[in-house]
């Protein structure tokens, strides 16, 4: 081939890799295939050498074109290139302003966290400090301890879910009275919030359901300030106008034993449906901790007395959010936990 038709030759290869190139990494490449060290047209001026010296100049003329015209040409693709690269950089990185904002849907505590967290509040105020047993309990905590033993009519008070002989789901958190008192001596004033299992299922029970448990011992203590401290408990969770009664009641564990009602803070007192015409809304069971109780955990009950009392959390939430049926509080449905706000 002689020199005019290899630069024809190469002005075409040219033309033909830039038109394939598609970024600047290959448009790199193709620039070095042609004019790096051993590009094809150096090698082109390399060569030079073999030529007669009297023709060595014109030749360096034409070579010298060959090589200034492919770098123009590089050149100018390379500009064109860097801009439509930053074109289509820039439609990538596009935001649209005009697109509505997601946005992510507040959540909200569920009924029972929100009770739980007020209760807790209520009577961390007052000097309690809280305590969490176990869910599964042994016969002795939640039974025989609590002054329960194995023939005691009381159990049927309560259908236990037995998991062996021995082992229970608990059945009330006054199983953690026992747990405390073993292990600290009086003064002692502590708030047991947790799960709770029992075999019952209807509108107003459920298999599992959650208690708070309170218990107070120390020298002098006595059913007036039991009394006092659920007024204060009371007038917090319903409203300031609310009143306490005790009724007698039993529980095995306590003696006296009384059931707490608070007045009707749906109706004053009147009579509703709420409180089925009586004015008065059972809440919680409590007591004076009876003294074989105090005895069995070491704490002598000639010197320290105490009260303890129990309350169910869905009970109080379905009472104070007007809730008909306990199921809504464990189906887990947003339309009905939305509701509820701090
Ligand atoms: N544990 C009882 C229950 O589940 C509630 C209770 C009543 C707890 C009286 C107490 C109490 O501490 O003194 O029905």
């Amino acid at each position: 081939m002689d020199v005019n038709e290899k630069i024809k030759h190469i002005e075409q290869q040219i033309e033909n890799a830039v038109n394939e190139v598609e970024s600047s990494k290959s448009l790199f490449e193709v620039k070095m295939r042609f004019l790096g060290k051993t590009g094809e047209i150096s090698e082109l001026l390399k060569s030079m050498r073999e030529v007669p010296p009297e023709e060595r100049p014109t030749l360096g003329k034409v070579l010298n074109a060959l090589r200034q015209k492919a770098e123009e040409r590089f050149d100018a693709f390379e500009k064109k290139l860097k801009q439509l690269e930053l074109k289509k950089k820039y439609a990538e990185e596009k935001i649209d302003v005009t697109i509505p904002g997601s946005c992510t849907p507040d959540g909200a505590y569920h009924p029972n966290t929100l009770i739980r967290n007020e209760l807790v509040s209520i009577f961390a105020g007052m000097g309690f400090e809280i305590f969490e047993g176990p869910e599964i309990e042994n016969d002795y905590y939640n039974f025989t301890a609590l002054n329960t033993p194995k023939d005691h009519p009381a159990r049927d008070m309560q259908d236990t879910f037995y998991l062996a002989e021995d082992l229970l789901l608990r059945t009330q958190t006054s199983a953690g009275q026992i747990r405390v008192m073993e292990n600290k001596k009086p003064p002692i004033k502590i708030l047991s919030p947790g799960k709770v299992y029992r075999s019952d299922d209807d509108a107003t029970h459920s298999p599992m359901f959650s208690q708070m448990e309170g218990l107070v011992v120390d020298r002098g203590i006595t059913l007036c300030d039991l009394k006092g401290m659920l007024d204060e408990f009371a007038k917090k969770i319903f409203g300031a106008n609310v009143k306490t009664r005790l009724r007698p009641s039993y529980f095995p564990f306590t003696e006296p034993s009384v059931e707490v009602d608070v007045s009707c803070f749906e109706c004053g007192g009147n009579g509703c449906r709420l409180c089925k015409g009586t004015g008065w809304i059972e809440v919680l069971g409590a007591g004076m901790v009876n003294r074989r109780v105090l005895e069995g955990c070491g704490i002598d009950p000639d010197e320290y007395t105490g009260f303890a009392f129990g309350m169910g959390i869905e009970r109080i939430a379905m009472l104070k959010y007007g809730i008909n049926n306990m199921k809504l509080l464990f189906e887990g449905d947003t339309r009905f936990l939305k509701q509820f706000k701090d």
